[in-house]
């Protein structure tokens, strides 16, 4: 498997890919800082910027595009909680709440 890799205001923390958990699940597994509040999609905790790898993740959802602006999303924004790798390839990934 290859890596993901987790930037934080902590620093940065590689682990290894597992498909279909959403990042929010994988970061508590490895307790690295996620900031998370509902895991629906709506609070907008984890939002997170997609620095590579965008290719290898789930198309974005419906509750991220209803929570972020269009811009926000061409800019590579998605929300953590919603974000799940589909096929095994390098990602990082940067916590950025508002
Ligand atoms: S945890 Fe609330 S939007 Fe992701």
């Amino acid at each position: 498997m290859s890596q993901l890799t987790l930037l934080t205001r902590s620093g940065e923390f590689d682990v290894p890919v597992e498909l279909n958990q959403t990042v929010v699940t994988i970061a508590k597994k490895h307790k690295v800082v996620w900031g998370h509040a509902c895991e629906r999609g709506v609070c907008a905790q984890c939002r997170t910027l997609v620095m590579e790898g965008a290719e290898y993740l789930n198309e974005p959802t419906k509750e991220e595009k209803l929570r972020l602006r269009k811009a926000e999303r061409t800019e590579g924004f998605r929300l953590g909680c919603q974000i799940q790798i589909v096929q095994d390839g390098p990602v990082k990934l940067a916590h950025r709440p508002y």
